[in-house]
């Protein structure tokens, strides 16, 4: 599968990117918003593409063109105000299901965040970020793309350990390496037991793929 990978020079991305190039089974084309960020790609001979998620649908449908999966791991982060929350983690990411939907591009793994799906576990202090991964998740499941969503806890910067804890819903808080999403994100491109399949991810003891086949 051709991945397109939306948030490539993001911490996860990042991951997403090296595993992909590393994977007999996948190749990846990376999508980021500066120009340098993109020849610094083009030089390690990764395929990038530069598109904004607060630019038109248009330049995203053109960027998901000959790609089989979209994975979406853009994020305002939490320097910006809520202004931008809006504008990229909801319809930064509504908009880049349209155009994968436009494009024909059947695949779609969104990177959401553990307890979005859970409005009583939100807390006060970022709950507008909560509502734009809710319901980018929500446009998610109501499209006609096959999606799968990973809730990730809390995202350290430690190595990975391929080991986690996937569950339908996860009631405790819970942390997870940025490497072992990415892990985890790859594995589910191809695991049908993910296909419209939403869950969460935290740290544990069984190795990712089982845990995926498991789900
Ligand atoms: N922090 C947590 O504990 C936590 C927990 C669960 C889930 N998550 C989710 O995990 C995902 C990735 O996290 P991370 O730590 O890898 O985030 P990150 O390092 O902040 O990466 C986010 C990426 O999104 C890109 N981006 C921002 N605005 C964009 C725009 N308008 N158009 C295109 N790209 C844009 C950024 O581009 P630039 O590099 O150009 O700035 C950056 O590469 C996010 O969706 C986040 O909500 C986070």
């Amino acid at each position: 599968m051709k991945a397109l990978v939306i948030g490539a020079n993001g911490q996860i991305g990042k991951h997403i990117v090296n595993q992909l190039k590393k994977s007999d089974e996948h190749t990846v084309r990376a999508m980021v918003r500066k120009e340098e960020q993109a020849e610094e790609l083009k030089k390690n001979g990764i395929d990038a593409v530069i598109a904004n998620l607060e630019g038109s649908k248009k330049s995203l449908v053109k960027a998901a063109k000959g790609c089989d999966a979209v994975i979406f791991t853009a994020g305002s982060g939490g320097s910006t105000g809520a202004d931008k929350t809006l504008l990229i983690d909801l319809d930064g990411a509504v908009k880049a299901i349209e155009a994968a939907e436009e494009t024909g591009v059947e695949r779609f793994v969104m990177v959401s965040a553990l307890q979005a799906n859970n409005r009583e576990k939100w807390s006060e202090k970022i709950r507008h970020y909560y509502v734009a991964k809710h319901y980018a998740d929500r446009m998610l499941e109501a499209s006609n793309l096959n999606y799968t969503i990973v809730r990730p806890g809390g995202l350290l910067n430690e190595d990975g350990t391929g080991k986690v804890h996937i569950a339908g819903n996860l009631d405790e808080r819970g942390f997870v390496p940025r490497e072992d999403v990415a892990a985890t994100v790859i594995a589910s491109l191809s695991e049908e037991n993910t296909h419209k399949q939403a869950f969460d991810l935290v740290s544990g003891e069984t190795a990712i793929a089982d845990s995926l086949k498991n789900l």
